[in-house]
């Protein structure tokens, strides 16, 4: 396996960020398509190609998303999308959209970043979602999905985001208190994310659908 292509959707992210620099040193992948919705240029590697595309309208891109794995790592907060709807756009419509593209244009396998607790019958609404997202891209043709399902992302932002940095505190300051039950709670870094990512897009398990829980994800990174 070599001379993949992967795109990343959500590359601007504390997730997705991490990713990029992963890909970018790997050396089976070569070309990496960022479609994001404002010029960046964040990364110089020859290996990137930045598209600025409308998400509203990504289909009209297709021709040009075309990759070997599609790594999706799209997502809002409620405090930043202010409404329920434009929180969905986001978080399913856009991710969505891209994971159909994906297998339209023949990704063998996707890989989405979840959350903890995603459930189609949670009466939490950010669970609720990411359940219908989960379900949705599990349900395409698509030879491979990954779901990854991260407890709290540590990592450091340049957005504020209050209530988050005070869990994150207490996250780092009490993480001797999840073990057992608790150890999918534990807070984990984006870049332990990004790496089991990486990591499982390159030596895949046999399985056409797989979840991994937020410890699961930890061990992942810790072994690489
Ligand atoms: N925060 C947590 O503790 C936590 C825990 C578990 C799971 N998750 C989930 O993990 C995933 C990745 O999280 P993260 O913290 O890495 O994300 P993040 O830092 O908030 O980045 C989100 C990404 O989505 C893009 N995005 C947001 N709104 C958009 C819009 N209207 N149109 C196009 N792109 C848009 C952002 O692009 P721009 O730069 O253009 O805005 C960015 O690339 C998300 O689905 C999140 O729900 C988060």
């Amino acid at each position: 396996m070599a001379g993949l292509t992967a795109i990343v959707y959500g590359s601007t992210g504390l997730i997705g960020k991490e990713l990029v620099s992963l890909l970018i040193q790997s050396e089976v992948y070569e070309n990496i398509i960022l479609p994001v919705r404002k010029v960046q240029q964040t990364f110089t590697s020859p290996k990137i190609r930045e598209m600025v595309v409308n998400f509203d309208k990504l289909s009209e891109y297709k021709e040009n998303l075309k990759a070997d794995i599609t790594f999706i790592c799209l997502g809002t907060t409620m405090a930043k999308a202010k409404s329920k709807e434009a929180f969905y756009k986001v978080d399913f419509t856009y991710s969505a959209e891209a994971a159909k593209l994906a297998c339209e244009n023949g990704s063998s396998h996707i890989l989405l970043v979840s959350s903890l607790g995603a459930d189609t019958k949670s009466m939490v609404y950010y669970s609720k979602v990411k359940g219908e997202i989960e379900q949705f891209i599990s349900g395409l043709s698509c030879e491979k999905v990954s779901i990854f399902r991260p407890s709290l992302l540590l990592g450091n932002r340049t957005e504020k985001r209050f209530g988050e940095a005070l869990a994150i505190r207490f996250f780092r300051s009490f993480s001797f208190l999840f073990v057992g039950p608790l150890r999918m709670y534990k807070g984990i870094e984006g870049h332990d994310v990004a790496k089991a990512m990486v990591y499982q897009s390159l030596f895949p398990q046999a399985s056409k659908r797989e979840i991994f829980l937020s410890h699961q994800i930890q061990m992942i990174a810790d072994k690489v």
